[in-house]
């Protein structure tokens, strides 16, 4: 038999040809499992275009936080393959955003955006959020009378959070459905492998677009400012050179960031429900429990499964030697999973209480938006249930294949 289970290697070395295979994208767990056996870190081999995979638990928590550790900057790109990659648009942006930056510039721009997740400013968005969920419902109502099946991802789990980040950085509502598909091209280079190189061109195309359109509203809004974090942004800037292009870069960023994470957080929580009535009807019943749930989702089948790294100086994980300028995979999704950490990993229980997962990073670049999308699947999933009760599967869920933005391609249901 072959399979991701028998095609890692025996030792401390291992390969992600077998995650990377079909079935190890279809479903990864088998093969973190595998990763388990070894130890909490293993190394890679020659074909691998990383080094090192970090995996266990504790392993990933200080993978994350230790300072040696680098997300791969734009400098690193230029040191490793040469400057061809800056011809790419949807690479510059990455790189000239806080998720690829390091040190000063990291912390400058982190500063300036967690004014927008403040506890203050995410609990002021929740009656924006009962809104959108509220109107996104109505539609689903329209479309689904009389049990046709619509398509929940589309329909309900994608267009939500895109709303909401649009509310968050002051997108005018009208614009708001405009972003979907572009934000999707754009962060479709995100994955693992080397298959990515297939959507470049429409991922330059969609961050060209995006940079545009966020180019064109900081102007509007530096003319004339309204209570919205883009005008926040450029009415707190300094005016020096490349300021603009920095923000752009994050606007686009944090958009992609906050979008297609939230809707898998959904669309994969919905699908659990789906799935387990009796749970179903307790998150009905005390819409409390909705916290537990979500957190539960968030480890069993958390919507990012990975984020690298690279080492700037020599460092140690978990007694493994981590040779400078190696490069780091560190599989949040197999922390997630790690039986050293949680209890029967593999089986999907609300109501354990062993720690947080780490879904949402650790270190100098956990999500800003955390907070902020755990609200989201709070007011969305419980308003769901509430309003379609018979909520059903209607067919076979598009299916999972990517390891960046993992989630359901679809999720056909009926909603009377
Ligand atoms: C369930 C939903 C979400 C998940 C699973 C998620 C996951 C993550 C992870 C794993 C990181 C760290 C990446 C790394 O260390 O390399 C991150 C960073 C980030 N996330 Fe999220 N995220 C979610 C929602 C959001 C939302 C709603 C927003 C904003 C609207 C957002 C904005 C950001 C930003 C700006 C960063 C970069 C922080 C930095 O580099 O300092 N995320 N997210």
């Amino acid at each position: 038999m072959t399979g991701p289970t028998t095609a890692v290697h025996r030792g401390t070395t291992s390969s992600l040809g077998a995650l990377l295979s079909r079935q190890g994208r279809r479903d990864p767990n088998p093969f973190y499992a595998e990763l388990h056996r070894r130890g909490p870190v293993c190394a890679l081999s020659a074909q691998d275009r990383f080094d090192l995979v970090v995996h266990g638990y504790d392993a990933v928590h200080q993978a994350l936080r230790d300072p040696a550790l680098h997300v791969m900057t734009g400098e690193y790109r230029d040191r490793q393959g040469g400057t061809r990659w800056r011809g790419h648009s949807s690479l510059r942006v990455l790189a000239g955003s806080m998720f690829l930056s390091e040190g000063a510039d990291h912390s400058r721009m982190r500063r300036r955006f967690a004014q927008a997740f403040s506890a203050r400013r995410v609990a002021a968005l929740e009656p924006a959020v009962k809104r959108i969920v509220a109107r996104r419902l109505d539609r689903l109502a329209e479309i689904g009378a009389g049990g046709a099946p619509v398509d929940l991802l589309a329909e309900f789990a994608l267009p939500v959070p895109s709303d909401v980040v649009g509310e968050l950085l002051g997108v005018p509502e009208s614009d708001r459905d405009w972003f979907p598909p572009r934000v999707r091209a754009f962060g479709a280079i995100l994955d693992l492998g080397a298959g990515v190189w297939r959507y470049q061109q429409a991922a330059d195309a969609a961050a060209d677009e995006l940079s545009g359109y966020f180019a064109e509203l900081l102007a509007a809004r530096r003319a004339q400012p309204r209570a919205d974090l883009v005008s926040a942004l450029v009415t707190a800037g300094d005016g020096v050179p490349g300021e603009d292009d920095e923000l752009i870069a994050n606007l686009v960023t944090t958009y992609n960031g906050g979008f297609v994470t939230t809707t898998h957080l959904i669309g994969n929580g919905t699908r659990i429900l789906l799935d387990d009535p009796a749970e179903k009807a307790r998150v009905l019943a005390d819409p409390a429990r909705t916290e537990g749930f979500l957190r539960e989702v968030l480890r069993y089948e958390p919507p990012v499964h990975f984020s690298t790294r690279w080492a700037a100086s020599a460092t140690e994980l978990a007694g493994t030697a981590v040779p400078r300028d190696s490069r780091v995979l560190v599989l949040l999704g197999a922390a997630n999973r790690d039986p050293r950490r949680f209890t029967d990993p593999d089986t999907f229980d609300p109501g354990r209480d062993e720690g947080p997962p780490l879904a949402f990073g650790a270190g100098v670049h956990y999500c800003l938006g955390a907070a902020l999308s755990a609200m989201e699947g709070r007011i969305a999933l419980p308003m769901l249930l509430r309003r379609f009760p018979d909520l059903a599967l209607a067919g076979e869920p598009g299916e999972r294949t990517t390891l960046m933005l993992r989630g359901y391609e679809s999720l056909p249901v009926t909603v009377s």
